[in-house]
C-alpha cells in the first residue's frame, strides 16, 4: 500500500475504512470522498483485535464479490485488504489506548473494542497516510475516539464526519442488519422511533437528561424481543458529561444495534 501510495505524490488522497458487507452507509462515505478528493482509497479489513471473545467475528459478513463490484462502480482507486496476519504478525504489540472517551457506553460494553479500532485506524492511516479520513456518525463514540487519536498523534489527518442514513422506516443501515429475522426486523425500528420521540421532547423544551432517557427506554420496552443496554443524552465530545447527543443500544433477539441523533437537530423524517 505505501508503495503504490508513493504513485500518487501531490495528490490529495482520501481514505474511507470499512469492515466490508458494504451498504448504503459505507457508499455515502465514499461519494463524499470521491467529491472532495483526487485519490480515494477503500480498506476492507474485518479487524480481529476489535472483537470481544462472545463477539460476531466469525460469522461477521464477508460477501467480497460484492463488495468489490461496489467498489468497481464507484471507481474508487484502490481498495486496500490486507490479511489478518499481514495486520498482526507473530510479535506485533503495540496497541493505541485514546483515554477518556472510549471508557463509558460502547467502551464499557464492549472492553477492549476502542482499543482494537484505535490501534487498526492508527495502523491504516500510517499505510495510507491520507490527507481526509472518513467516518459515519452511526457509529458516533467511534468518531469521537478517532477525532482525539488524529489530533494527539499529529496525524494532520483531517476527519470528516459522514451523517447516518437510514432505511425508509428509520432503521439505520448496518451490516448487521442481516442478523435479524423478520419479526426482529419490524422491532429494531424502535430504536430510531425512540430517538424521534426524544427529539419530540427536546424540541418541545424538555431538557432533563433522566426523562429523555427514559422516555427512549419505554419506546424500546414495549418491544418483546429487545432488550435495552443504554439509553443515555451526553456531550458528543466527551460522552460523559451531559449534552444534547442521545444514544442508544438495544439487543433485538441475538442482534446488538447502536444508533444515535443530536437532539439539537431536527430529527430526520
Ligand atoms: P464498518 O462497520 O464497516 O463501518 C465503516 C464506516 O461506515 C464507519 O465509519 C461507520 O460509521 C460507517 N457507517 C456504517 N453504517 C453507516 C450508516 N448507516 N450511515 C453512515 N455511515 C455508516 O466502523 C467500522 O467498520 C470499523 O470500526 C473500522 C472504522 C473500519 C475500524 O475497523
Amino acid at each position: 500500500m505505501r508503495a503504490q501510495v508513493q504513485d500518487w505524490a501531490g495528490r490529495s488522497i482520501g481514505l474511507v475504512p470499512t469492515m466490508g458487507a458494504l451498504h448504503a452507509g459505507h457508499r455515502s462515505l465514499i461519494t463524499r470522498a470521491k467529491a472532495e478528493n483526487e485519490i480515494v482509497v477503500v480498506s476492507i479489513f474485518v479487524n480481529p483485535i476489535q472483537f470481544g471473545p462472545g463477539e460476531d467475528l466469525a460469522r461477521y459478513p464477508r460477501p467480497l464479490e460484492d463488495d468489490l463490484e461496489m467498489l468497481r462502480a464507484l471507481q474508487v482507486d484502490a481498495v486496500y485488504m490486507p490479511g489478518a496476519d499481514a495486520m498482526y504478525p507473530p510479535g506485533s504489540s503495540t496497541r493505541v489506548v485514546v483515554g477518556n472517551v472510549a471508557e463509558p457506553l460502547e467502551g464499557a460494553a464492549r472492553p477492549g473494542h476502542f482499543e482494537g479500532v484505535a490501534t487498526v485506524v492508527t495502523k491504516l492511516l500510517c499505510a495510507v497516510r491520507p490527507h481526509r479520513a472518513y467516518f459515519g456518525q452511526k457509529d458516533a463514540q467511534q468518531v469521537a475516539v478517532v477525532t482525539r487519536l488524529a489530533a494527539d498523534l499529529d496525524t494532520g489527518v483531517e476527519i470528516v464526519v459522514c451523517p447516518i442514513v437510514r432505511e425508509a422506516d428509520g432503521l439505520a443501515v448496518s451490516s448487521r442488519n442481516v442478523y435479524l429475522d423478520p419479526e426482529e426486523r419490524r422491532q429494531a425500528t424502535s430504536l430510531s422511533r425512540a430517538l424521534g420521540a426524544a427529539a419530540a421532547a427536546y424540541r418541545s423544551g424538555e431538557r432533563d437528561g433522566v426523562v429523555l432517557e427514559n422516555l427512549m427506554r419505554g419506546v424500546i420496552e414495549a418491544q418483546p424481543l429487545a432488550r435495552l443496554e443504554y439509553a443515555r443524552v451526553v456531550d458528543p465530545g466527551d460522552f460523559s458529561s451531559p449534552g444534547s447527543l442521545a444514544v442508544l443500544a438495544v439487543r433485538i433477539g441475538k442482534t446488538r444495534l447502536i444508533d444515535n441523533h443530536d437532539l439539537a437537530n431536527p430529527y430526520p423524517g
